[in-house]
């Protein structure tokens, strides 16, 4: 397409500093696609994988090692795996491509597939830890806690995801300190990063700033959290931009801007990671991404899906 930058121009932002080491943890194939209403082959899905990994992209997350009957979408995780372990140019940094893990089941499949890299994923809400995981609040944690500390044993990283941060569509405004205190049990569990999902995109940036000073006032400095934003409402760019004044440094983010959970009705996709780059480029922040392969990939995946990206700098590009 003519007329269209193929950068940003680079400005940085005395908040942020271009020296800023930005991590881009990419969801694309497990957040983006768990929710696709079609099966996609699974040759497709490494062809994905692979090519976000060639684009620079520093972690890609997998899939999940959950029920195949909650997420039929990627009941084909250990094929997708082995499929990668066998790929030359990934050789044996595919067993560090994180993958979910709901329980000591999911554990025990990562294991026997030589996984060095799993996140739990719990909710700060009752109504959703039901819904996502069939466990009250209370016994979400007990399932984590075997399930962390024989990973931890295993030698393996250990991220814990906690949903609904911002934000229930059935229990409405959740608490500051709810967040909070579920987020610290899933530290004290063991896990190495906490990653906060606004998981149906209703946060604002004031209540960015509010939830990591809130952890902050709980000892929990940004350097241990991620922020993971859903885009529902048109506010995940401008959340991590207010994570990132405020220090934060680990941002989730999905090729094209796929996503969404399956069992949380009005989430959509994902703060799409071309979006992300092209802000953190303009801010003279290095990624190591490769925009141009990104945005290829993001391309050639919505033709597979049959229907345009939702990233937007995606669609600017043509
Ligand atoms: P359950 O039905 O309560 O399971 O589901 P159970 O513990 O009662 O076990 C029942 C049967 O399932 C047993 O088999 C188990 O072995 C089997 P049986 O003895 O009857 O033959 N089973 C499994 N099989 C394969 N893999 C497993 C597994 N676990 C048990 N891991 C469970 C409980 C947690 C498994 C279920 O609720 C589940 O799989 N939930 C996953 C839902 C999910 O994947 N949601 C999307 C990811 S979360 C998300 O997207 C949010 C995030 O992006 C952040 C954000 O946006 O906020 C991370
Ligand atoms: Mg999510």
């Amino acid at each position: 397409m003519t007329g269209v930058l193929r950068r940003p121009a680079t400005h940085p932002a005395p908040a942020v500093g271009t020296d800023a080491e930005v991590t881009i943890w990419e969801v694309g194939p497990r957040d983006g696609l768990q929710n696709e209403a079609g099966v996609i082959p699974t040759a497709t899905k490494v062809e994905f994988v692979q090519r976000l990994v060639a684009a620079g992209l520093p972690i890609v997350e997998a899939t999940s090692f959950v029920h195949p009957k909650w997420v039929p979408q990627l009941a084909d995780a250990a094929d997708l795996l082995t499929a990668l372990a066998a790929d030359d140019a990934l050789g044996e940094t595919a067993r560090d491509l994180p993958v979910l893990v709901p329980n000591e089941r999911g554990l025990d499949r990562a294991i026997e597939l030589g996984c060095r890299h799993v996140a739990i994923f719990a909710s700060a809400t009752e109504t959703f830890a039901r819904r996502n995981l069939n466990r009250s609040f209370e016994d979400q944690f007990a399932m984590f806690a075997p399930t962390v500390t024989r990973a931890r044993e295993a030698g393996m990283r250990v991220r814990g995801y906690l949903s609904m941060c911002f934000g229930d569509p059935w229990e409405g405004e959740v608490p500051l300190r709810q967040v909070v205190e579920s987020g610290v049990r899933l530290l004290e569990l063991g896990c190495d990063q906490l990653s906060l999902g606004d998981t149906i995109g209703v946060g604002t940036p004031g209540h960015v700033r509010a939830l990591l000073a809130a952890y902050a006032d709980a000892g929990v400095g940004t350097d241990q959290l991620a922020l993971h934003f859903h885009d529902t409402y048109g506010q995940a760019l401008t959340n991590t931009y207010a994570a990132l004044e405020a220090g934060a440094r680990t941002f989730d983010a999905s090729a094209g801007g796929l996503g969404g959970c399956p069992y949380a009705e009005s989430a959509t996709g994902n703060l799409a990671t071309e979006d992300l780059v092209w802000m953190l480029e303009g801010l003279g922040v290095r990624t190591g991404v490769d925009l141009d392969a990104l945005i290829t990939t993001s391309a050639w995946m919505a033709g597979e899906l049959g229907r345009p990206s939702a990233s937007r700098v995606v669609r600017a590009r043509g």
